[in-house]
């Protein structure tokens, strides 16, 4: 006898696991219309674009030195960077294998889709607005005390500009907690606090990527050369005030400073999966995929390591500054003028990072609604910049509103939250697609599998285990976060997935139908 029940739960469940087989991804991204303009050099420039930013600028004194809640790592931390870049490496290494086989927008979302299931699948393109949506927020408001210290540098310029009141540049909680004295205007009894500026960067970018990826991709070649450029001059200027004493002790706090450093530096290492999200729109991307990930992450790496080596050398430990360290270390030896070059390097390493993120912002949330998780409107594509501007302007407005709520640090740590988990998950999908699919042409394939993968898990989610144990505030939003993705899953997403299952059905019948009356 049936058991109504258990069947209408075997559906259930054989629904939130309904996997999309690869190929109709293909068949989908070749019917979708974006250009394919992107070669191996653009993908590298998108991930340095993308990598090197607040995390260099500003992250690397709190992980050296440490702050109120954690530890740093000291010169040590020329090693947390070697094992940050072991960390992404094997993730890298799967979104390479991923993203050749599977060559569509969307990235870890598509790959969970075509492994774990429909619901896995949502809750992937859901986490992955945490590194992307909410680190735009947070990385805009580096954006913004970047551009005020620059603006300092200027007396000519109106006093509004050089010394803004807290409420045009920060969020509301973090303008009450630089100044809790502070009167800020208020609208029917509600605060008014806005970042201007990073609400204004936003913007633009958004402008930006609404007109093309190739005019978006041009611009990121400019603004990662100016970024290198400054860089490199701090490594070649800085190096000759490199004083070997100031390399001991190498790890003041041992190995908790080596890992809390580690997860401090991991933010800089945030948004190189990036380069997974415009496989849609590469040229040749079996081939140039691989290039681009791996490529980008060495170099920067590369870079992060030299950066660190001459500043701890450079700076006695406790001198290192937390706001500015790079400008701080070249006014310490008698630079000054550098710093106003540093702030033009940070502006230009932070917009660039921007347009990163909020390009893979609209182009998961287009894959997503592009399989009926998000209202049809929101998959639209723009006739003549053949742009999904519908959801572009939808996430940015979103975005803007976070950025009038969102504190820049608790939005810095959702974000690595968001990102640890996004390649935990890859590393797992490399595993089971390797499983139920073992035939399947990879173009490029994880060298030794299961191996790789499993150490990319481990080491990801042991990051994230010792993250946890020491921050408060986003240690609870994540899974609040977590919770209202499922909500908003079963509200809407599961309804209309199903409806447009039975549409396409429906549709195929038709075509069937036609073809018996035509015969
Ligand atoms: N990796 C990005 C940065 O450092 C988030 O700004």
């Amino acid at each position: 006898m049936q058991n109504p029940i258990k069947d209408l739960l075997g559906k259930f469940v054989s629904n939130l696991l309904r996997k999309k087989n690869p190929d109709e991804f293909l068949e989908q991204s070749a019917k979708g219309g974006l250009k394919k303009t992107l070669n191996a050099f653009d993908l590298i420039i998108l991930g340095i674009s993308a990598i090197i930013g607040a995390g260099i600028f500003v992250m690397i004194g709190s992980a050296v030195i440490g702050t109120t809640e954690r530890v740093g790592a000291g010169p040590a931390l020329v090693i947390s960077i070697a094992i940050v870049a072991v960390a992404c490496i094997f993730p890298a290494l799967c979104y390479a294998e991923f993203a050749s086989m599977i060559p569509v927008s969307g990235s870890a979302y598509i790959y969970t889709f075509a492994t774990m299931g429909e619901f896995a699948a949502w809750m992937m393109g859901w986490v992955l607005m945490l590194e992307y949506a909410i680190g735009t927020i947070a990385v805009a408001s580096s954006w913004t005390g970047y551009l005020i210290k620059l603006f300092e540098g200027f007396p000519f310029l109106p006093e509004i500009m050089r010394n803004p009141p807290a409420w045009l540049i920060n969020d509301y909680q973090t303008a009450v907690q630089t100044n809790p004295d502070l009167v800020v205007p208020t609208f029917l009894g509600i605060p008014i606090c806005f970042n201007m500026p990073a609400m204004f960067i936003i913007t633009i970018i958004a402008l930006i990527l609404l007109k093309g990826m190739q005019e978006s991709a041009n611009f990121a070649k400019i603004m990662v050369f100016v970024k290198v450029a400054v860089i490199g001059l701090f490594i070649a200027v800085g190096a000759f005030y490199v004083r070997p004493e100031n390399w001991t002790p190498f790890a003041p706090f041992g190995v908790k400073g080596i890992l809390m450093g580690a997860f401090a530096i991991f933010y800089a290492y945030i948004g190189f999966d990036a380069i997974s999200t415009a496989a849609e729109e590469t040229k040749n991307p079996q081939k140039n995929l691989p290039i681009g990930l791996i490529g980008s992450l060495l170099i920067c790496s590369a870079i992060y390591a030299l950066v660190t080596i001459v500043l701890t050398g450079m700076t006695p430990m406790g001198q290192i500054d937390l706001k500015a360290p790079i400008a701080a270390a070249m006014g310490a030896v008698g630079q000054d003028w550098y710093a106003g070059i540093i702030s033009i390097g940070a502006l230009a390493g932070l917009t660039s990072v921007l347009l990163v993120l909020q390009y893979g912002t609209s182009r998961i949330l287009y894959a997503m609604a592009r399989d009926g998780f998000l209202p049809p409107i929101m998959k639209k594509v723009h006739p003549k910049f053949q742009t999904p501007w519908v959801i572009t302007i939808i996430s940015t407005v979103l975005m803007l509103l976070g950025s009038l709520f969102i504190n820049m640090q608790v939005a810095a740590e959702l974000a690595i939250f968001g990102t640890f988990t996004s390649f935990v998950i890859v590393c797992i999908g490399i595993l089971i697609l390797r499983k139920t699919e073992p035939d399947r042409p990879r173009p490029f394939k994880v060298p030794c599998c299961p191996w790789f993968p499993i150490i990319g898990i481990v080491f990801c989610s042991g990051l994230m285990f010792v993250a946890l144990r020491e921050v408060k505030t986003s240690a609870f939003l994540f899974p609040l976060w977590l919770v209202i993705g499922i909500a908003i899953y079963f509200m809407y997403g599961y309804h209309s997935n199903r409806k447009q299952l039975a549409l396409n059905v429906e549709k195929v019948e038709q075509v069937e139908e036609k073809e018996v009356t035509n015969k």
